[in-house]
């Protein structure tokens, strides 16, 4: 189960102007909601790879120390040292002993450090990795499950990118910044506080950098972010043009358009050149103010602990006000001014990691948006198995109309109501537009009624399983897909225990095996994208051959037979008909020929059912079928006024009676 969405703000800098910004979690901290759903099966690795990142860090620390320690006992007075936290019984007295062992502990610091660098990161990439694994696969479950109209409104790019993108900027986030993070925050504040503890009063000096550097790395964060929300939606664009432009690569060659285009893409390219060097200009000039930020605070360190040692030894008489006294020798002046000099590296880094946060908290958003937000066309509460369909379908006062970005819901459907027996063979016509294929996705609920009732057998489609309605329909889609993979696979695609010889029949009804087995390896011919391309009619074959295979109680052909030539079709429909005999059938059809059989032809016309009967009562009836009818027998001029008029855009309506 999902965890509810926790609620919190939007990040700094405003919402980005991408087209996915519907699909955020609009308010909620998207980072702390991933990470609590799929953090939790991570916690050790992130627990070992967290420690062992402060660890390591802290060994950082040592070095630096151990060098003062050696200058003011070894190297300037030859007193014995003692060493915090260790009980002067520990200590050797002999100064070889003492020194030797303060190299010992230099290596076993670089040792553990060294170790525990490799723990770090063995433990916490795993972490991420497995994190950003488990959340690909889940958004793209719950993509998947979205209903269609969700697709209908984006392009796959769009989707990819979530998929894609999203989820690896979100890896790249955890995998590096996340971690520099925790090692900033220790390395930064681990020396602080010994400086602190060390020496508070010259402690002070060198921590004011601290602040200094964080506020500088503020406003650069502050600058830079809006200037790569402009370079980020400038490479949109420019990937737009682009893809655009290879996808109707054909149309611009024809068209001989290419400079035009050329200089399109120019255009493009050119306002990413410029948000980009608008953002280096900001950038180059922020590691040189970190770096005057550090030197000053060096400089400060240098300057008051310099004084205050020679003061100690008496090369100046006056002592400072308030940095004075006996606490500081020249080794621990080196031990400070080495800690100071390391916050500039670090701290530019943190500038990286507010940055690279916001990115990340952008992406999870999107990711959580889709996450969270529940298909549209789902299974009722009480959803039942549709069990074996006799084939009745009954369309019941339905209207629909698909959701337009604009709002305006134009109705596709109006008030369709018709009745089909088990076992009909029902013929769907009518213009390019008149809501054919619609009308039969409703059946699938593809999408749903706004109005009305589609019924199985008795029983709303909204009431049964999305699952079982599906498994009873058998669908040949306008536009058929093939999937990279063979012929077979295509054709036994969703029934992967299909043998050969079932295959080879469902290809043998639909039309298809006679071409198939002249491809290069016959049935295990590669084809779909990188493959074997076939042919429209070739698709559409092998679709209809997946369809028979699939052996549904309900088959919808939509206009399966439109790229294949009179004689083909003829063919087809000679060995289709004994499956189509013993099933319900809806063809959707643009030549008139295909239905003419039918035992019911269904007339659309402009989002209603404006006519219905068998081929000769609709030819009787003289309306918008035998309009139609007549100029597919070739007299053109029987196409009406009214009609002409509404292909160039009025609104006068064929066939409408009244
Ligand atoms: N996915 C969609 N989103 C929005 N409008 C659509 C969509 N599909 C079809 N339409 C519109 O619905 C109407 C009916 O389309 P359709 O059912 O495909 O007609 P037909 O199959 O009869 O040619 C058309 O005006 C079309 O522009
Ligand atoms: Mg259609």
């Amino acid at each position: 189960m999902r965890v509810e969405s926790v609620r919190g703000a939007m990040p700094p800098g405003g919402p980005d102007d991408d087209e996915f910004e519907e699909l955020r979690a609009d308010e909620g901290n998207a980072m702390v909601r991933l990470f609590d759903e799929y953090g939790r099966g991570q916690r050790l690795r992130f627990a070992v790879g967290g420690a062992a990142s402060v660890v390591s860090t802290l060994m950082e620390l040592v070095p630096a120390f151990l060098l003062g320690v050696a200058i003011d006992s070894f190297f300037s007075s030859g007193r014995p040292f003692r060493l915090p936290f260790v009980p002067e019984a520990w200590l050797p007295a002999a100064p070889l002993e003492q020194f030797l062992l303060l190299i010992g502990l230099l290596a076993g610091s670089h040792v553990l450090g060294a170790t525990l660098g490799w723990v770090n990161s063995w433990a916490w990439n795993g972490f991420s990795q497995h994190f950003q694994h488990e959340v690909r696969v889940d958004a793209y479950d719950a993509m998947q499950r979205r209903e269609l109209s969700f697709f209908d409104d984006r392009q796959t790019g769009e989707v990819m990118s979530i998929l894609n993108n999203d989820v690896n900027q979100l890896e790249g986030f955890l995998t590096n910044s996340f971690n520099q993070g925790i090692s900033i925050v220790f390395r930064v504040g681990g020396m602080g506080l010994a400086m602190l503890w060390l020496n508070w009063k010259l402690g002070i000096v060198p921590t004011l950098i601290i602040p200094a550097l964080g506020l500088a790395s503020y406003v650069f964060v502050k600058r830079i972010h809006p200037k790569y929300q402009e370079v980020r939606s400038s490479v949109g664009k420019l990937n737009s043009q682009l893809e655009n432009n290879l996808g109707g690569i054909e149309v611009v060659k024809s068209y001989t358009t290419e400079e035009v285009e050329t200089g399109r893409v120019e255009d493009s390219s050119r306002e990413y050149l410029d948000a980009q060097w608008d953002a280096i200009t900001t950038r180059i000039k922020f590691w040189p103010t970190l770096r005057l930020v550090t030197a000053a605070g060096y400089t400060a360190t240098f300057l008051i602990g310099g004084y205050w040692v020679m003061a100690e030894r008496g090369v100046v008489a006056e002592p400072l006000p308030f940095f004075n006294g006996p606490g500081l020798t020249a080794g621990l002046l080196v031990t400070f001014l080495s800690y100071s000099r390391r916050f500039v590296y670090p701290m530019r880094q943190f500038g990286q990691i507010v940055n690279d946060y916001q990115y990340a908290e952008a992406a999870g958003e999107r990711i959580v948006g889709l996450l969270d937000t529940d298909p549209g066309v789902t299974d009722a509460r009480e959803a039942v198995e549709l069990e074996t369909v006799a084939g009745r379908v009954t369309y019941d006062d339905v209207s629909f109309s698909y959701e337009t970005d604009e709002g305006g819901d134009e109705q596709v459907l109006q008030n369709v109501s018709f009745d089909v027996e088990p076992g009909e063979m029902v013929g769907l016509v009518g213009p390019t537009g008149a809501g054919k294929t619609t009308l039969m996705k409703l059946l699938m609920r593809m999408y749903d009624v706004d109005s009305g009732e589609v019924r199985v057998d008795g029983t709303d489609v909204r009431e049964v399983t999305l699952r079982s309605l599906r498994e009873h329909v058998g669908y040949v889609s306008q536009e058929p897909y093939l999937f990279y993979g063979t012929v077979k696979e295509n054709i036994a695609y969703g029934h992967p225990d299909a043998t050969d010889e079932d295959v080879e029949a469902a290809a043998k009804a639909a039309g298809a095996h006679e071409f198939v087995v002249d491809l290069k390896d016959g049935y295990e011919t590669k084809v779909g994208e990188r493959g074997v391309k076939l042919s429209g009619g070739q698709r559409q074959r092998v679709s209809i051959a997946r369809a028979v295979l699939k052996d549904p109680d309900i088959l919808i052909l939509d206009e399966a037979t439109s790229h294949v030539d009179n004689e083909t079709e003829a063919v087809i429909q000679n060995s289709l008909e004994d499956l189509i005999a013993e099933r319900t059938a809806f063809a959707i059809a643009h030549r008139l020929s295909t239905v003419r059989h039918a035992d019911t032809i269904l007339v659309m016309d402009d989002g209603e059912l404006v006519e219905q009967g068998t081929h000769d009562e609709l030819l009787r009836a003289d309306g918008l079928y035998a309009t139609l009818w007549r100029v597919q027998v070739g007299e053109v001029d029987a196409l009406p006024e009214e009609f002409l008029d509404r292909a160039a855009g009025g609104s006068a309506r064929v066939g409408d009676d009244d």
